[in-house]
């Protein structure tokens, strides 16, 4: 047996992230409770419910999890609508619960990564338009002041909001996420909103606290075309890329926020991202259809000889993560790998998907890319959005109805490549043995 090990820089952060409506059970004062509550909405009407009961106190047991399995740092979000329940009133024990966690974790040797909007807004702030409300940025940044006063002893790492590239094409595009809508002038006007508040709570983080690190989550998809050498292929996957991909980092470099032919300056944008964080899970081919008129006239679809997840969610491509990580680079800033993962109640998929992308992630980081760590999605299965508890990314595994975890393989797995900060020809053989042959080549 070879003695190679892919090894990590010193320092390099490794850790799960989770999001607090997925986890922490009891939300009640938010938009997707009240989808939720709507029958269709969720598949087979599942609720989000008691969650992984994070809120009653086992976010203790589950960060444990995660420090005893030589995670260094964790990525969590706060929910604006606990700690804000109505626009003029603020909850201070349910700030003063995400004190105690992020001190817990600095005292357990764990860097916390806050991030402010993950998906859910508070029912005040939906009453209001929303996201479509040009005054929206100016309360996300009040927030964002309050919390940040409070966290700033313990956190300096800032996701201001998560996906939003996700958020406007779900709830605004496709529909099938609160708001519900499909409508392109919706999606530009929040598209526009979510990059100033995002440039608003840079700045408000910055204002109480100089030397924090403030970044988004973006959800980067690799979208190739069908046929490379097909020009309408080319000409729509660069398209979708750009619009999907570029919109909100570009925004926030440059100041000009661009989706598909429409374009807005927004100036106090310029120069708000000292990071970019990275959700990386899967890439699509993309086919010029004309047939797809609602789909902006393109067939995505996942490569044949690609291995696919249970509920064909994703697919494991793990170039996509490499291609990632080389398109940040425009960006000239750090890099977080904020989330990936795989949807794999079985364990069948994730081990090579983990020791496969995580390959990637180290090729990068010997081309010295500025990569500073790495949070898999997630530390215990959670609650899926629209796809409710049917789909399970945890590395551990949850019973919801007992809230027992059980330990998946990739969980050891992890935990190794934590301890080591790197990845060894033996880990890979154990449990990952199908890929050995490729990335140990003799
Ligand atoms: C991402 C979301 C995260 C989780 C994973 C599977 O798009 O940010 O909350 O649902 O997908």
């Amino acid at each position: 047996m070879p003695k190679a090990i892919f090894q990590f820089p010193r320092g390099f952060l490794w850790g799960t992230a989770t999001a607090a409506h997925q986890v922490e059970g009891g939300n009640n004062n938010n938009n997707w409770s009240q989808w939720e509550e709507t029958p269709g909405r969720i598949v087979n009407n599942q609720r989000s419910g008691l969650a992984c009961d994070w809120w009653g106190g086992r976010w203790v047991e589950d960060l444990e999890r995660a420090r005893d399995s030589g995670q260094n740092a964790h990525r969590l979000s706060i929910e604006w609508s606990r700690i804000q329940p109505e626009p003029d009133r603020w909850d201070d024990e349910a700030l003063a619960k995400y004190v105690e966690i992020a001190r817990w974790m600095t005292n357990n040797g764990m860097t916390p990564m806050v991030t402010l909007h993950h998906f859910t807004d508070p029912l005040w702030l939906v009453a209001m338009g929303g996201w479509e409300n040009e005054e929206t940025p100016a309360l996300f940044a009040r927030f964002t002041r309050r919390a940040v006063k409070a966290l700033k002893a313990y956190v300096k790492l800032w996701v201001t909001i998560n996906e939003p590239n996700v958020l406007v094409v779900s709830g605004y595009l496709d529909g099938i996420w609160p708001p519900g809508k499909q409508d392109m002038d919706a999606l530009f006007r929040a598209t526009v909103n979510l990059v100033r508040a995002h440039a608003a709570a840079y700045r408000a983080v910055h204002d109480i606290q100089p030397q924090a690190s403030v970044g988004m989550a973006i959800n980067y998809r690799s979208l190739v075309p069908a046929k490379p050498w097909f020009p309408p292929d080319r000409w729509i996957s660069r398209l979708m890329a750009a619009s999907f991909n570029d919109t909100f980092p570009w925004a926030a470099q440059t100041g000009v926020v661009r989706f598909l032919h429409r374009r807005q300056r927004v100036t106090e944008a310029k120069g708000t991202q000292d990071f970019i964080g990275l959700n990386y899970y899967t890439r699509d081919l993309v086919a010029f259809n004309l047939l797809k008129a609602r789909e902006m006239f393109a067939r995505r679809y996942f490569r044949s000889q690609a291995l696919t997840s249970i509920s064909n969610f994703f697919a494991n491509e793990p170039n996509g993560m490499f291609e990632g990580l080389k398109w940040c680079l425009q960006f000239k800033l750090p890099v977080f790998i904020t989330e990936n993962g795989i949807e794999d109640p079985d364990d069948r998929l994730r081990p090579r998907y983990l020791a496969e992308h995580l390959h990637q992630v180290w090729r990068a980081v010997n081309f010295n890319w500025p990569i500073k760590g790495y949070f898999h999605w997630t530390l215990v299965d959670n609650f899926e959005w629209e796809r409710g508890w049917t789909q399970r990314f945890g590395l551990w595994k949850l019973d919801e109805q007992t809230q027992a975890r059980t330990r998946r393989p990739s969980a050891d797995f992890y935990a190794e490549i934590c301890q080591e900060n790197g990845i060894s020809a033996e880990m890979v053989a154990r449990y990952a043995p199908d890929v050995f042959a490729e990335m140990f080549p003799n």
